[in-house]
């Protein structure tokens, strides 16, 4: 879905922020991820490659936390990108993403970070997760992510993409991050955990969005305007 169309694809050009003060121009478009995990924005400088300049809050160590107070994917997002395209020239991209469990309701839903009962704690939150579900034959599950692109403080399109799945009844697998060990993706007989990473990153809601944001990004200005 789009927020708004961006009135000049110019816009697409860094600008003055941070980096350029008397220096040159930048050559190619820059684009800056409103997050402090360097894994996300890894993620996304490889998908765009060279051809553009990929930046992080790690930057910007200037860049305030901004508060996820809203009820939504979409609310978080925006707040972030629009908070932090406040502050810096060029495009900025934030995301947010959670697990939605249908036996649940949809929750953790936003808040799936601290459904354990500390921010951040994934043993925790999939320990609270393994106790929420047992006993429960309704296993299916979705991850859910939401994009937001920003420039000059106004959201100027969103984005989502979303994997169906089922929750295994206990841990499976070393890798990925968070509920990775407890979600199998539809089609697929292993949880994210031991899919491993490149299986992951081709199959996921974060993946998913990403691709269309990025679609977006590069598309030619005539189809912008
Ligand atoms: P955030 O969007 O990085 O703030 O993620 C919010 C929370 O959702 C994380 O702390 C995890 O609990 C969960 N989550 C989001 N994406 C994933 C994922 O790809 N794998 C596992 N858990 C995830």
């Amino acid at each position: 879905m789009r927020l708004r169309e961006p009135e000049n694809f110019k816009n697409l050009v860094g600008g003055r922020g941070k980096g350029y003060e008397g220096g040159a121009m930048p050559t190619v478009p820059r684009l800056i991820v409103a997050t402090r995990n360097p894994h996300k924005s890894l993620e996304i400088r490889a998908m765009l490659g060279a051809g553009w300049e990929v930046l992080d809050a790690n930057d910007f160590p200037e860049f305030p936390v901004i508060e996820e107070t809203g009820d939504t994917f979409l609310e978080n997002a925006r707040l972030k990108a629009e908070g932090i395209s406040r502050l810096v020239a060029g495009w900025v991209l934030a995301d947010d993403s959670g697990l939605e469990v249908d036996a649940l309701g949809g929750k953790p839903g936003v808040w799936s970070s601290s459904f354990g009962g500390e921010e951040g704690n994934h043993a925790k939150n999939n320990a609270h997760l393994i106790t929420a579900m047992r006993g429960q034959s309704l296993r299916s599950a979705r991850f859910l992510c939401t994009m937001v692109l920003a420039n000059a403080g106004i959201a100027q399109a969103d984005f989502c993409g979303t994997v169906e799945g089922t929750l295994t009844d206990a841990p499976q697998g070393e890798g990925g991050f968070g509920y990775d060990p407890l979600f199998i993706p539809a089609g697929y007989q292993q949880t994210f955990a031991e899919l491993g990473q490149d299986v992951k990153n081709r199959l996921s809601h974060r993946a998913l969005a990403l691709t269309q944001a990025i679609s977006w990004l590069t598309a030619p200005p005539e189809k912008l305007v």
